[in-house]
C-alpha cells in the first residue's frame, strides 16, 4: 500500500475549501505567527528571569534601562521581574485561548458547511448512479470521513502549522543565544522527523485507510443485522451475522490499539533524547563557564526553552500521525466530492405546460454495470387526460418506464418529451406528479408527517381529503394516537396494505394532476382494492392515469393498456380486447 504525502493531501484539501474558507485557514496561520511572537518574548523573558534570581545585578542593568531607579533592592528587582513573567504569561495564555477557540469554531464552521454542500451535491447526482450505490458509504462519508477530515485532519493541520512555527522560532532563540547547543538539538529533531516520515508516518496512513475499511464492512453488517432481524432468527443464523460483526469488531479494536500505543511511543522517545540533551548541556556549559551560579542562570533559561520544546515536538509528531491518518478520509471525500456522478437533470423550465400528450420516441435504456438493455427502443404516446394501463412480466420493464418518465433515469437513446417540448427531467414535471413506488420508504414519523412527506406546515384540508381517497380513514381512527400514531422505521409497525394505502395518500395529499401508480394495490384486498380503484377511477376523470398492475382487473377502467415484454412494447390495446382475447383462447 503506497502512502501518498502530506502535501497532496493538503493540495486535496485546498480543492475542497473554498475561497472563503482558505482565507479562514489563512488567518489561523496568521494567529499562529503571533502566539509564537508571545512564546519568544515569554522564552526570552524567562531565560533572563533565571539570571536575574542568581544575579540581581543583571536585573538592575535592564530595569535602569527602562528608567526604575538603579539602586532597588534585590528582592524588589527579583519582584519587579516575577510581576513581568506573570503579566506576560497572562497575556500570552489569554491570546492562546482565543487562538484555541478561533481555531475550533472556524474549523467546525467549514465541516458544517461542507457536509451541507456534500449532502447537496449527493441530492443531484445521477439517478442511475445512486442505483449502482450502497448507501452506508454515502452515510459513512458525510458522517464519517467528513468528520475524520475536520475534526482530525484539519485541527492536525493548524496545529501542526502553530506548533512548528513556535518550534522554529524557539529554535531560532537557542542559536542566537548559544549556536552549538541549537545545532545539537536541530540535528536531533531532523533525525527524530527523518525517522518518522519513513517508518512512523506511512505506517499511519495505514492504519488510517485499514479503520476507513474496517468501518464501513462495520456499519454495513451492523445494518443488515437489524434490518434482517426477522430472517436472522427464521433461518437460524444468528451465530453468522453475529459473528461477521465480531469479526469486524475485533479487527477495529486491534488497529485502534495499536494507533493509539504507537502514537503515545513518540513522548517517551522525545523526553529520553530531551534529558539527554540536558545533561550534554550541563556539559558543555561546564566547559565554558567555572562561575557556577552564572552556568544556573543559563541552565534555568534552557530548562524553560527546552522543557517548552519537548511537548511542542511531541505534539507536532502526534498531530502529524493524525493527519497522516486522515488522508485516507480526506481521499474519500475528495473522491466522492469530485466524481459523484452529477446528473445534467432536474431543470428549471419555468414555463413548462402539459396540455398535449407524453411522447416516448425510441427510448432505450441501460442500467450501469449491466449488459442487456432495460428498455430497448420504446415508443408510445399518453394523452392529458388519458388512463394508461402497463402490464407485463416481472423485469419486463414497466418500472423503469416509469422512472425514465420520472426523469430520474436517463435514457442513452431516444427521448421523452412533454407536449412536444420540454423535458422529463424538469422541476416543474415533477411538481405535477403524483408517484406511488412499488417500494415505499416510510419515515420513522408520525402517520401525519408519511403522508404530508417533508411538508413543514400541513394543509389539513388536503390532509383529510388525501386520507379519505386513500381508504385510509377508519384505520386512523382506530390508531391510538390517531394521526399522531408512529409508524416505526419503514413503516414496522403497519401491515403492507396499510403501507401502501399510506404511500397513495401521500401522492393524492399533492393534489397531482398526473397519478402514477407502480404495482401500488398489490398488497390490498379485493375489497380496499376495489373502493380505492372507484376513488382513482373518480380522480382520473381530471387527470392523467399511468397504472403497473399485476392484476388485469385492476385495468379495467384505462382507456388503454400496453403490454410489455422483454423490455419492449409487444403490443398497445384495451381491456375488453384483452379479456376477449384471453377468452378465445380459452375457448
Ligand atoms: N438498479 C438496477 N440495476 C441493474 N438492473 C436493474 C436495476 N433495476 C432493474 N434492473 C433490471 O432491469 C430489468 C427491468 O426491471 P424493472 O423495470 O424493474 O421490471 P418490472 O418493473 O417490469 O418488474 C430487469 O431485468 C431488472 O433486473
Ligand atoms: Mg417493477
Amino acid at each position: 500500500m503506497s502512502s501518498p504525502s502530506i502535501l497532496s493531501a493538503l493540495k486535496k484539501l485546498r480543492d475542497l475549501l473554498s475561497r472563503q474558507e482558505k482565507v479562514k485557514v489563512l488567518w489561523i496561520a496568521v494567529f499562529a505567527v503571533i502566539s509564537s511572537f508571545f512564546e519568544v518574548i515569554t522564552a526570552s523573558l524567562i531565560v533572563v528571569f533565571a539570571q536575574v534570581l542568581n544575579q540581581p545585578e543583571v536585573g538592575s542593568h535592564y530595569l535602569s534601562k527602562l528608567r526604575f531607579d538603579p539602586h532597588l533592592s534585590s528582592s524588589r528587582i527579583i519582584l519587579y521581574f516575577a510581576i513581568a513573567v506573570g503579566m506576560i504569561y497572562l497575556i500570552k495564555n489569554t491570546f492562546a485561548a482565543i487562538e484555541i477557540f478561533f481555531q475550533n469554531f472556524s474549523i467546525q464552521r467549514m465541516s458544517y458547511s461542507f457536509k451541507s454542500k456534500l449532502l447537496n451535491k449527493y441530492i443531484e447526482s445521477d439517478y442511475g448512479f445512486y442505483l449502482t450505490r450502497n448507501s452506508s458509504l454515502g452515510v459513512q462519508v458525510v458522517a464519517g470521513d467528513t468528520e475524520v477530515l475536520f475534526s482530525s485532519g484539519m485541527i492536525a493541520f493548524a496545529s501542526i502549522l502553530s506548533e512548528t512555527i513556535i518550534f522554529i522560532i524557539l529554535i531560532s532563540l537557542i542559536v542566537y543565544i548559544n549556536p552549538s547547543l541549537a545545532l545539537i538539538i536541530f540535528t536531533l529533531a531532523a533525525f527524530i522527523s527523518l525517522g518518522l516520515t519513513k517508518i512512523v508516518l506511512p505506517k499511519f496512513y495505514q492504519f488510517g485507510k485499514r479503520l476507513q475499511e474496517i468501518s464501513i464492512k462495520g456499519s454495513q453488517t451492523l445494518l443488515q443485522f437489524f434490518h434482517a432481524f426477522k430472517e436472522i432468527i427464521l433461518l437460524g443464523k444468528r451465530d453468522t451475522f453475529i459473528k461477521a460483526y465480531d469479526v469486524q469488531a475485533l479487527k477495529r479494536s486491534r488497529t485502534q490499539a495499536i494507533q493509539t500505543s504507537i502514537n503515545a511511543l513518540p513522548r517517551v522517545i522525545i523526553e529520553i533524547l530531551f534529558v539527554g540533551l540536558f545533561v550534554i548541556a550541563i556539559g558543555f556549559l561546564a566547559l565554558e563557564h567555572d562561575n557556577s551560579s552564572q552556568m544556573m542562570g543559563i541552565l534555568g533559561g534552557y530548562l524553560y526553552v527546552g522543557f517548552r520544546l519537548m511537548p511542542g515536538l511531541n505534539r507536532i509528531i502526534n498531530q502529524l500521525n493524525q493527519f497522516k491518518s486522515a488522508i485516507p478520509a480526506i481521499e474519500r471525500v475528495h473522491h466522492e466530492y469530485t466524481t459523484i456522478a452529477q446528473s445534467e437533470s432536474y431543470k428549471d423550465t419555468p414555463n413548462f405546460h402539459f396540455n398535449k400528450n407524453i411522447k416516448f420516441n425510441g427510448v432505450s435504456f441501460k442500467y450501469l454495470n449491466t449488459q442487456t438493455n432495460a428498455l430497448q427502443n420504446i415508443s408510445f404516446e399518453i394523452e392529458k387526460g388519458e388512463c394508461i394501463g402497463i402490464v407485463g412480466e416481472t423485469g419486463s420493464g414497466k418500472s423503469t418506464t416509469v422512472d425514465v418518465l420520472l426523469g430520474l433515469l436517463i435514457p442513452q437513446k431516444g427521448s421523452v418529451l412533454i407536449d412536444d417540448e420540454f423535458p422529463v427531467n424538469s422541476l416543474q414535471w415533477h411538481k405535477k406528479i403524483g408517484y406511488v413506488p412499488q417500494a415505499l420508504y416510510l419515515l420513522d414519523d408520525t402517520v401525519e408527517n408519511n403522508i404530508a412527506f417533508g411538508e413543514i406546515t400541513i394543509d389539513q384540508e388536503k390532509l383529510t381529503r388525501a386520507i379519505h381517497a386513500a381508504q385510509l380513514t377508519k384505520f386512523i381512527e382506530k390508531l391510538p394516537d390517531g394521526l399522531q400514531t408512529v409508524v416505526g422505521e419503514r413503516g414496522i409497525r403497519l401491515s403492507g396494505g396499510e403501507r401502501q394505502r399510506i404511500a397513495i395518500a401521500r401522492a393524492l395529499y399533492r393534489n397531482p394532476d398526473v397519478l402514477i401508480f407502480d404495482e401500488a394495490t398489490s398488497a390490498l384486498d379485493n375489497e380496499t382494492e376495489t373502493k380505492l380503484m372507484q376513488t382513482i377511477n373518480q380522480l382520473s376523470k381530471e387527470r392523467t392515469v399511468i397504472m403497473i398492475a399485476h392484476r388485469l382487473s385492476t385495468l379495467q377502467n384505462c382507456d388503454r393498456i400496453i403490454m410489455m415484454g422483454g423490455g419492449t412494447i409487444q403490443q398497445i390495446t384495451n381491456y375488453q380486447n384483452l379479456i376477449g382475447n384471453k377468452e378465445k383462447r380459452n375457448a
